[in-house]
């Protein structure tokens, strides 16, 4: 018989090229189980033939008339422009809401298929604590602003959509949805009044998005910003090395998360610490970058420049594509290269330049700043040592001592399940954000020092 799942918690994560999810499945004795084997990722690409729409795994081939990719970026573009639940998309005959709710749609579904698979239950009882991905979209311009409304909306109607046909009712990989009827169900599902009602009540700005919850029915959400989620399970098995009863400045680890994905950089920066004679671990993140629009893309694009410029090959960026996953010692060694890791590894320095942290970043107690690389582009050759030794750089011209800024280190992230690293690295934003004690990481505005000086008397905090 299968066992119920009490309390569920599940990370999806929507990305530019690829979109992954993961969970933790609580059962009735209080054990906690998650994925063991993982289908791979799934494709963030909408296909569609005649009326049909369909989402499958990467590198699936799907009979199409044809194919919308890299849907995400459009959340950023033109957000005067046209209407994100109404206006449709010539190609796929649904809007960009429509279409951004279709893959987390799938991505649930597939969830609720992998469930069933190892022998649990989705009972209507089960307590469920989704965790959606937002990207670091920090500030207050119309771009970022229309982005986040746009991708909070997304996540209001995903939930009621779960509410509404239920786990075994969300699309499954594989099969096809009916355009018309996705219009349809949306429709129905935006029309339910506690979906407007939580509709009305979008977050004003970032702190407000990945500080809030929600929830409809048994079902609770919230938002994770990128960095904040890819770093946390690297933060959980640093502590993890730290024997409790080791002195409370040992508890002190500084992590600097980039999590280099298709489309975008997102960098953020976590400090934990635990409490003097407690053995409550407090985990913090700091405001973190605004995501760069500068990743994996730009390199296959300096790829396919180099080709023709140097050899008089036009490849197409699908060639291009498979050359950098399949052959980096054609292109590792390239000058192109060690700009665009110079690109990526300048904008993480600017941020730890600036990162409000006044309390610890300088302080000779503790050990040095670790950093960890995410995403399907952060394995790249190279980058982990530009970004540290650019990190370093900054934080010396920031006045951090020598030797402080020189014990600054590289840590690799570990699986959780056996699988190869950049696998791991591209699912590291769902897996942290579907933690159980996920929500013990909390945002903060800055560390100063004065606050420091204050809670001193209590402890390290
Ligand atoms: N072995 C590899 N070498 C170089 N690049 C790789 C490798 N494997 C994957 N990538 C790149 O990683 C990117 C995909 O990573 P990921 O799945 O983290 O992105 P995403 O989540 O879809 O994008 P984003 O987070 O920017 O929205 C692609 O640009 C791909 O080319
Ligand atoms: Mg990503």
């Amino acid at each position: 018989m299968a066992a119920s799942i009490r309390r569920l918690w599940v990370g999806v994560d929507w990305g530019t090229h690829s979109s992954k999810w993961w969970y933790t499945a609580e059962i009735a004795s209080g054990k906690q189980i998650q994925p063991k084997a993982l289908p791979s990722v799934v494709d963030s690409t909408i296909y569609r033939s005649g009326d049909d729409l369909q989402v499958g795994r990467e590198r699936a081939r799907i009979k199409r008339d044809l194919a919308d990719a890299r849907l995400k970026r459009l959340l950023l573009k033109d957000p005067q422009g046209a209407s994100y639940w109404d206006a449709i998309r010539d190609g796929i005959g649904i809007s960009l809401g429509e279409a951004a709710l279709l893959t987390r749609g799938y991505l649930l579904g597939d969830v609720a298929s992998h469930v069933a698979a190892e022998n649990l239950e989705l009972a209507p009882s089960t307590e469920v604590h989704a965790r959606f991905s937002l990207p670091n979209w920090i500030d207050s311009d119309s771009e970022h602003v229309a982005a986040r409304k746009r991708m909070y909306q997304t996540t209001v109607i995903c939930a009621g959509l779960i509410r509404l046909l239920g786990w075994e009712h969300l699309p499954a990989i594989g099969t096809k949805v009916n355009l018309s009827e996705w219009r349809d169900v949306v429709g129905r599902v935006r029309s339910m009044p506690d979906v407007q009602q939580i509709l009305g009540r979008s977050p004003n700005d970032f702190a407000e998005m990945v500080e809030g919850t929600n929830s409809i029915g048994g079902i609770s959400w919230r938002l994770v910003a990128e960095s904040s989620a890819a770093g946390y399970v690297p933060l959980c098995q640093l502590l993890r090395d730290v024997p409790r009863s080791s002195k409370t400045q040992k508890h002190w680890v500084k992590l600097l998360v980039v999590d280099v994905g298709a489309g975008y950089t997102d960098t953020g920066y976590l400090v934990s610490s635990r409490k003097v004679g407690d053995s409550e671990l407090l985990m913090n993140y700091l405001p973190p970058a605004r995501t760069l629009d500068y990743a994996g893309e730009q390199l296959t694009e300096m790829l396919r420049d180099f080709y023709l410029r140097e050899h008089n090959r036009d490849l197409s960026v699908e060639e291009a594509e498979t050359m950098k996953l399949t052959a980096p010692d054609k292109w590792n060694g390239q000058q192109f290269v060690r700009d665009w890791r110079e690109r990526i590894a300048k904008s993480v320095a600017d941020y730890i330049f600036h990162v409000p942290d006044e309390a610890r970043l300088g302080e000779p107690a503790i050990d040095g700043l670790k950093i960890v690389l995410t995403g399907g582009s952060g394995l790249v050759p190279a980058l982990d040592d530009a970004v540290k030794a650019a990190v370093i750089d900054s934080l010396g011209r920031r006045g951090v001592p020598g030797n402080v800024a020189s014990r600054t280190e590289i840590v690799k992230i570990r699986p959780r399940i056996a699988s190869d690293p950049i696998d791991a690295a591209r699912r590291a934003v769902s897996t942290g954000s579907a933690q159980s004690d996920f929500a013990a990481l909390a945002y903060r505005e800055s560390f100063v020092k004065a606050m420091r000086t204050v809670v001193a008397k209590k402890g390290w905090v």
